[in-house]
């Protein structure tokens, strides 16, 4: 495969992820604060994040900087020519005219790789409101293959608003490469999307819908978290009666699956008691450091 744009986790054979893996454990001692690198000197990252972020905007700036790059950052719709009426395309134009990459968060579905239809530089979709996030998914695959040394042969059980979290949609994308049986703990009103099942029928992987977290638990070594997204609710009332479907506690893990992962891309927003944070298998903040390891990772194969 030859890498530029990252758009969606559809483009991603299981060699390519394999090779994505190989490239992030390389840069971890870059990642840790160990060491600093020269690789990416002379590029420049246009970072331009027109939805919230805290982790991948500052998480694709450190991989930049800690590798020799440098980074000029766009935040917040307000702030840019996108309030005054720019399309997406010609703030693509101009900013190829700046950088040599482009790491864009937006709240339209289609939105980075409308972008990267404008120009010749690479895009990296890192959140298209709620399509994908195809970096996020490969450094949790990056994770537990470091928290359990492999993925074949896992159970893994997502858990949340599966209908519009962006990190589940690419998550079960790459997974599909793998021999996993999925477990899906949803409320009614946010199952995973039928399109997501198909993939996994054409594959003939094995997964359930269940409504019992407790369940879940006892069946799966992975559990990933998700926050219900507030920002997708066209009505409000509905998401305050959803917000609290599913919280995962101490009590519960020990009690139920002590030796599970758990997972979250954060931030968390009450579905994860601070109980668990030193629970052992609680990899959620593994999961920030792993991020860094892997977009040096990806930055550095697109810059090849
Ligand atoms: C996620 C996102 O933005 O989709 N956060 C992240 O990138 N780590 C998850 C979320 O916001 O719930």
């Amino acid at each position: 495969m030859k890498f530029t744009d990252i758009l969606s986790t559809e483009q991603f054979k299981r060699s390519d992820i394999e090779l994505i893996m190989k490239f992030a454990a390389k840069f971890e001692p870059y990642a840790q604060k160990k060491k600093q690198g020269a690789m990416l000197a002379g590029k420049i990252m246009a970072s331009l994040f027109y939805e919230p972020s805290t982790r991948t905007r500052l998480s694709f700036e450190t991989a930049m900087k800690r590798l020799g790059g440098d980074v000029i950052t766009a935040v917040g719709m307000e702030y840019s020519s996108i309030a005054k009426g720019e399309t997406l395309a010609d703030t693509a134009r101009t900013i190829e005219k700046f950088a040599d990459v482009i790491v864009v968060r937006h709240p339209l579905i289609g939105s980075a790789r409308e972008m990267a239809e404008a120009v010749k530089i690479p895009v990296i979709n890192a959140g298209d409101g709620a399509g994908e996030h195809p970096t996020q998914a490969l450094l949790d695959i990056y994770t537990i293959k470091k928290e359990r040394g492999k993925i074949d042969g896992l159970t893994i059980a997502m858990v949340g608003d599966l209908k519009h979290s962006r990190t589940i949609h690419s998550f079960v994308n790459l997974l599909r490469h793998y021999d996993v049986k999925l477990i899906f703990v949803a409320p009614d009103e946010l199952k995973i999307p039928k399109e997501y099942l198909k993939k996994l029928d054409e594959k003939r992987l094995k997964y359930e819908e269940i409504s019992d977290l407790r369940l879940a638990c006892k069946k799966s070594d992975v559990i990933y978290m998700t926050r219900i997204q507030k920002e997708r609710f066209s009505n409000l009332r509905e998401y305050e009666q959803l917000k609290n479907s599913y919280v995962m506690s101490r009590g519960l893990i020990e009690k139920i699956n002590p030796k599970a992962i758990v997972m979250h891309p954060l931030p968390r927003v009450g579905e994860i008691s601070l109980d668990m944070d030193d629970f052992k298998g609680s990899a959620y903040f593994r999961q920030v450091e792993n991020g860094v390891a892997v977009r040096m990772g990806i930055l550095s194969l697109i810059s090849q």
